[in-house]
């Protein structure tokens, strides 16, 4: 079986779907690794890299999607489809894409992926279960923002984050408020801990107080009901507007003691809470930060433009995307590891094996065959009754 590794055509992109390491378990396993030139190159792997560990390296993009049975990548068309459109055509029946696919949003790119006949795994839809943790890129991927997220806020605010006590004064420690701690905000306040900080932090799943302590920051206490915040797979669940008011109301006092914010806060398949008004952001300190990491689902800020820095009212607003890019090596080396794990998952003697009572199967199984098989993706796609499209408003 051959395993094809394509250059990441999506902009900015520096991550690579597979390190030489992991061609390396590939190679023990029986498998063909074919990569295509430099594809490694951006994230620090040079192909040389790669021909050591046992791997083929294609001249050719083409050469590479003609030949591989599964394809791996960061981007599957359907998460990048303006740059990744030449490669509906390479794809051909009976092909497996594995990779991030937005599934649940690229409603339009899925059909067309499914129209050339490939069957495709999407990884944002691993059950978030003890034994697929190993395969679970959406967290690997989180930690990165969460760590970046914090550097980017320490190198824009004009102070320190550590306290110190110096023969020319003292220096109070930088105050963090992490919203949404999640696997982003986990790291995010394990970070700015380790530069000094004092973190505070919030997250509607109260099961979540404990870890936010262990870390040494303060869980901030809301009287708000968050019973039922909880849903499946330790994902939060929407809660209705009136709620998300009520917690504007009273994270505001905090806000206006934070010099830095980190958001972090994410329901799966929806559009990001909005949680910080342009009036909270006018009571916030002259010179504080924020870092809004759910920009791509929109924002928690209200403010946040995706992709940009910019001030308002003294205060810096920043909405990166793509922030696991920024750390490509070892992003590329935490991806290649889950994405292995998953796909040695499937194989049995040497074969691709679907088995759909398999939970992690299932659970990821977007397009089989040209048909789109998952419940969920079909619903959203309105492939389901009119009515549970509406109920999911994804
Ligand atoms: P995420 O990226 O979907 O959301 C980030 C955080 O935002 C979550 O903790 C969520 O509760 C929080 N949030 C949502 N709405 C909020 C609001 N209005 N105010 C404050 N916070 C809000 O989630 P992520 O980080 O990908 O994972 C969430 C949880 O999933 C983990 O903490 C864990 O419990 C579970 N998980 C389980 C895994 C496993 O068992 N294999 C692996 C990874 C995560």
């Amino acid at each position: 079986m051959i395993v094809g590794i394509p250059c990441e055509t999506f902009p900015g992109e520096r991550r690579v779907a597979l390190v030489p390491a992991i061609a390396q378990r590939f190679a023990k396993a029986g498998l063909d690794v074919l990569l295509e030139g430099g594809a490694g190159a951006a994230a620090g792997f040079p192909d040389e890299q790669y021909r050591e560990k046992g791997a083929n390296v294609a001249a050719s993009r083409d050469e590479v999607f003609r030949a591989a049975d599964v394809v791996l990548q960061v981007r599957a068309f359907s998460a990048n489809p303006d740059a990744g459109r030449a490669d509906l055509t390479r794809l051909r029946k009976g092909q497996v894409l594995i990779g991030l696919a937005e599934p649940l949003s690229a409603r339009e790119a899925i059909q067309e992926l499914a129209r050339t006949g490939v069957t495709l795994l999407a990884l944002e839809l691993l059950p978030r279960i003890t034994r697929a943790q190993g395969m679970d890129v959406l967290s690997s991927q989180a930690t990165i923002s969460g760590y970046k997220a914090v550097l980017l806020a320490a190198e824009r605010l004009p102070r320190m984050f550590p306290m110190l006590m110096t023969a020319a004064g003292t220096v109070a420690a930088a105050r963090v408020f992490v919203i949404g701690a999640g696997v982003a905000g986990l790291q995010a306040i394990a970070t700015a801990r380790r530069l000094g900080a004092v973190v505070h932090a919030y997250d509607v799943r109260p099961a979540v107080r404990e870890q936010v302590e262990s870390l040494g920051a303060k869980f901030v206490e809301m009287p708000l009901e968050a019973a039922g915040a909880e849903g499946a797979g330790g994902y939060a669940q929407a809660m209705d507007e009136a709620f998300y008011q009520r917690q504007r109301e009273l994270m505001a006092r905090v806000l206006t003691a934070s010099d830095v914010v980190i958001t972090t806060a994410a329901v799966p398949g929806r559009k990001a809470p909005v949680l910080i008004t342009g009036e909270m952001v006018r009571s916030m300190p002259p010179g504080s930060v924020i870092v809004d990491l759910a920009a791509e689902q929109g924002g928690n800020c209200e403010l946040t433009r995706p992709g940009e820095t910019f001030e308002a009212d003294g205060v810096s607003i920043l909405g990166p995307l793509n922030l696991p890019a920024s750390v490509p090596y070892h992003a590329s080396q935490m991806y290649a590891k889950n994405i292995s794990t998953f796909l040695l998952s499937l194989i049995k003697d040497g074969q691709l094996h679907l088995d759909l009572e398999d939970e992690v199967t299932a659970g990821t199984l977007v397009i089989r065959d040209g048909l789109i098989v998952h419940p969920r993706v079909r619903e959203v796609l309105g492939l389901a009754e009119p009515a549970s499209v509406e109920r999911t408003g994804a």
